[in-house]
């Protein structure tokens, strides 16, 4: 008996090789262990076995339909890479030059956040970064905005599960992590390491939970800019965003200030420009920033004196600024990588 098991078992490590479908394998299981198997008629006669055998036996039998079990899944593995590949189509080499040996060039997102932190360096700014996941506190709390305003619901938020850890950030006990809604969190990381006089401005990826259509995307770019010194006023910040927009949009550009709400700053604006350079817009008025003098309440969050220093913040979306500079008139060009589309910023 224990011949024939070892027969079994070896007769089926050969026919294993000849196994290359699910069907394949369904029959070469019902040859083995099936109601008619090899091993099943093998199993039937263990009745026979003399009693003083049988606990050898058994045990060698139990041991050869382990090894059958651990081939049938060995070869469901095989199987199911082969499935898998078939569905990834041809394998690439990622080592290989590019098809039209060109040295590639900037995504047109990284092109305008460059461009825009140039001009801003020109007049003094420098470039600081903080991290997409953020806590509460940065992203809201140290912001004024408080518990209960509408961008901190969970339907504008994505916030982390309780249990997620990020050694890069901490975070107060009882606070969330969350994706960063916008940048204006890194004034908050910036200030709290510095003091006056600071001027900076923070390009980065932002979250939100839109539904992607031709203008929003839950993934898209912001730039902050904050400025804090003695005496500053409104008039500091509408110089500074007249000189940024005519840099970026043209020489012939017009800003214009509209009185908006933001919790952190009073007051707040959001601005327009209309620039007889962009053809296609005309002389119509389009909003392209946020803005305003930072609120006291800020300050004092991250220990500046408000009686002492003033200042001014804006905020803008790279993709937004993008759009209006290339003609793009539909946001999720800019993450298809469509080499057709990314060759015409080359
Ligand atoms: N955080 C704003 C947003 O995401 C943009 C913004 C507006 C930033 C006003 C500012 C500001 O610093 O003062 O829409």
């Amino acid at each position: 008996m224990e011949e024939k098991l070892q027969s079994i078992l070896e007769r089926a490590k050969q026919g294993a090789r000849e196994v290359s479908t699910r069907a394949d394998l369904e029959s070469f299981k019902a040859r083995l262990v099936g109601p008619k198997g090899e091993l099943t008629e093998v199993m039937k006669g263990m009745a026979s076995v003399p009693r003083e055998d049988k606990p050898r036996v058994g045990r060698r039998l139990n041991e050869v339909k382990g090894e059958l079990e651990s081939l049938f899944a060995e070869l469901l593995g095989a199987i199911e890479a082969k499935e898998s590949a078939a569905r990834l189509g041809p394998s690439i080499d990622p080592s290989l030059p590019s098809p039209d040996g060109g040295p590639g060039s900037l995504h047109p997102l990284a092109q305008v956040r460059e461009e825009i932190c140039s001009i801003l360096r020109k007049v003094g700014f420098s470039v600081v970064e903080g991290p997409e996941v953020e806590t509460e506190y940065y992203c809201f709390d140290a912001l004024n905005t408080p518990s209960d305003h509408p961008a901190r619901d969970l339907q504008d938020t994505y916030y982390l599960p309780e249990s997620a850890r990020f050694s890069n950030v901490s975070k107060m006990k009882r606070e969330r992590y969350l994706l960063r809604t916008h940048t204006s969190s890194v004034q908050i990381r910036h200030m709290l390491k510095t003091s006056p006089p600071v001027r900076v401005v923070s390009p980065g990826r932002c979250f939100r939970r839109d539904t992607a259509d031709a203008t929003h995307s839950a993934n898209f770019h912001q730039v902050e800019g904050l400025y804090v010194d003695q005496d500053v006023s409104v008039k500091d910040l509408k110089a500074l965003l007249d000189y940024f927009i005519r840099s970026l949009l043209g020489q012939d550009a017009r800003t214009r200030f509209r009185p908006h709400f933001f919790p952190y700053t009073e007051p707040s604006f959001e601005v327009d420009f209309s620039s007889s350079h962009l053809e296609k817009l005309g002389s119509r008025w389009i909003e392209i920033a946020g803005c305003g003098m930072v609120h006291p309440a800020v300050f004092e969050s991250v220990g500046y004196d408000p009686e002492k220093y003033s200042g001014f913040a804006f905020g803008m979306g790279i993709e937004r600024i993008a759009m209006i500079l290339y003609g793009v008139d539909d946001i999720r060009y800019f993450y298809q990588n469509d080499l057709r589309f990314l060759q015409q910023f080359a």
